[in-house]
């Protein structure tokens, strides 16, 4: 008896073993295994017609019905949480015990790579970075620590900057290739700039609260005092590669110039200039801003506010949770950064989305989080984010955000655009024709009717 039903596993399991990468074949096998009334039904389904009645075909063309098995109904939960449960690499009948070194609190927060759910498969490009793993520059008054493709290679098309200044610290009078987009964590921050027609512009900007520096345009940064610990913010750029050790510093540019052109260029003298820094400050501490007066300006103020109060603005509809969006439709001078910032109440997901034409970039800042990417040529990868964590999806990789704590999920979805856009899984099948998705997927009518003809974002 026990060698006939394996005998008969191996037969009805060789059709996709060729195709099947391990994990997945072990995993059917142990479901196979475990229940042979299971396995008669499905292969029933899958090699005979059920909705054509016999007798009645007038035509040899293939039946609309499904000509591979079912995928498995069984759940694939978060093996453990950071508070609860014991990593193993371990999932029903797969894996093992790890009986060589370990490093816990890593596998803590990644369940979903030590454990896979068994709808993983293939290759995704690692599509976690935490700040926590970056390199962090100390200055006197605050620090600064990046990300970017040198550390994680998926994410070419944004870059970033976790920066934090003490009340009064000022990150530099500087520029740089690419724009600069930031949200504010914490405190208040004022930010200053010139455009290249000599129009001036200074606004305070706080938690929620967004600004945007076109590329090239010269500004500065300093926190506030309306806060004792001054602010703290996240700066994103317009492309993988920017590295913030490589902005054009004013202190460095004019310690790298010969004095007496210094002195032709302001009509000044070498004394004028004696106290000018030797080299770079790039973060240093200060007396806090007073005001948040522009200097009189003959040009007048830049024609598009470079700070938007996104805390502001009223949320998207959606199913659950909240949703903001910020784009270049309302913050007009914000034409390569698009944002939304999404929060999850426990239990619920961001719904099965891809966004058409941009790469995500993400960043956690509440909460724990549960993330599928689907890479197309059944490659799927599973990731957990907890605060402070970046993530990345690819352009139109499918995906949801599904949140797996007990606290409210809090994050940002970043896009390297001027206007934003997804697409809803939901929403696109409610709205095609019900015989095609039912020929696709075999929903019954009254599933097919429950879909949702609008978006509902976070459900
Ligand atoms: C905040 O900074 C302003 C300007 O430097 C200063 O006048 C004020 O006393 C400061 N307030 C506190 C609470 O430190
Ligand atoms: C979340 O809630 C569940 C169910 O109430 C509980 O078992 C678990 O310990 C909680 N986890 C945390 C991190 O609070």
């Amino acid at each position: 008896m026990l060698s006939l039903s394996l005998c008969l596993c191996a037969l009805l399991l060789a059709p996709s073993v060729s195709a099947a990468p391990a994990s997945s074949i072990s995993s059917v096998a142990s479901q196979a295994s475990a229940s042979a009334s299971t396995i008669g039904t499905a292969s029933t389904a899958v090699f005979e017609s059920s909705s054509t009645p016999a007798g009645t075909e007038t035509s040899s063309a293939a039946e609309s019905t499904a000509t591979v098995p079912y995928a498995s109904t069984n759940p694939n939960y978060v093996m453990w949480g950071l508070d609860n449960g014991t990593p193993a690499p371990i999932r029903g009948s797969l894996g093992a015990s790890i009986i060589g070194p370990a490093n816990v609190p890593m596998e803590q927060e990644n369940p979903d790579l030590f454990a896979p759910p068994t709808t993983d498969a293939g290759t995704v490009g690692n599509a976690k970075w935490p700040f926590a793993l970056s390199h962090n520059r100390l200055q006197t008054g605050g620090w600064a620590r990046q990300e970017n493709v040198d550390v994680f290679p998926i994410a070419t098309s944004m870059a970033a900057v976790n920066m934090r200044l003490e009340a009064g610290a000022i990150r530099e009078l500087h520029w740089h290739l690419t724009s600069e987009w930031a949200y504010v964590l914490k405190g208040t921050t004022q930010v200053t700039a010139v455009d290249s027609q000599g129009r001036n512009f200074v606004g305070n900007v706080g938690p929620g609260d967004l600004w945007y520096f076109p590329p090239g345009i010269p500004h500065s940064l300093q926190a506030t005092n309306d806060s004792a610990d001054g602010s703290e913010f996240l700066l994103i750029f317009d492309n993988g590669d920017f590295s913030e050790d490589a902005t054009f510093l004013l202190t460095d540019w004019l310690s790298h110039v010969p004095m007496e052109v210094i002195e032709k260029n302001f009509k000044a003298t070498a004394a004028d200039f004696s106290e000018i820094p030797a080299q770079q400050l790039y973060i240093f501490p200060a007396a806090a801003p007073a005001n948040t007066d522009p200097v009189s300006d003959p040009q007048g103020q830049v024609p598009d506010s470079f700070t938007y109060a996104l805390s502001q603005v009223n949320n998207t509809p959606s199913a659950a949770g909240t949703v903001k969006i910020a784009d270049s439709t309302t913050f007009t001078v914000a034409t390569t950064i698009a944002a939304a910032e999404v929060t999850v109440p426990p239990g619920s997901i961001r719904e099965l989305h891809w966004h058409p034409t941009m790469d995500e970039w993400s960043f956690f800042i509440e909460g724990e989080a549960r993330v599928t990417i689907f890479a197309a040529q059944g490659n799927a990868r599973t990731f957990n984010f907890q605060p402070g964590d970046i993530g990345f999806v690819p352009t139109a990789m499918g995906h949801y955000v599904e949140n797996t704590g007990n606290t409210t999920l809090k994050y940002l979805e970043i896009f390297n655009t001027d206007k934003y856009q997804d697409v809803s899984l939901n929403q696109w099948l409610a709205l095609t024709p019900p015989a095609l998705v039912k020929a696709h997927l075999g929903l019954s009518d009254e599933t097919i009717a429950s879909l949702s003809k609008t978006k509902n974002i976070v459900i």
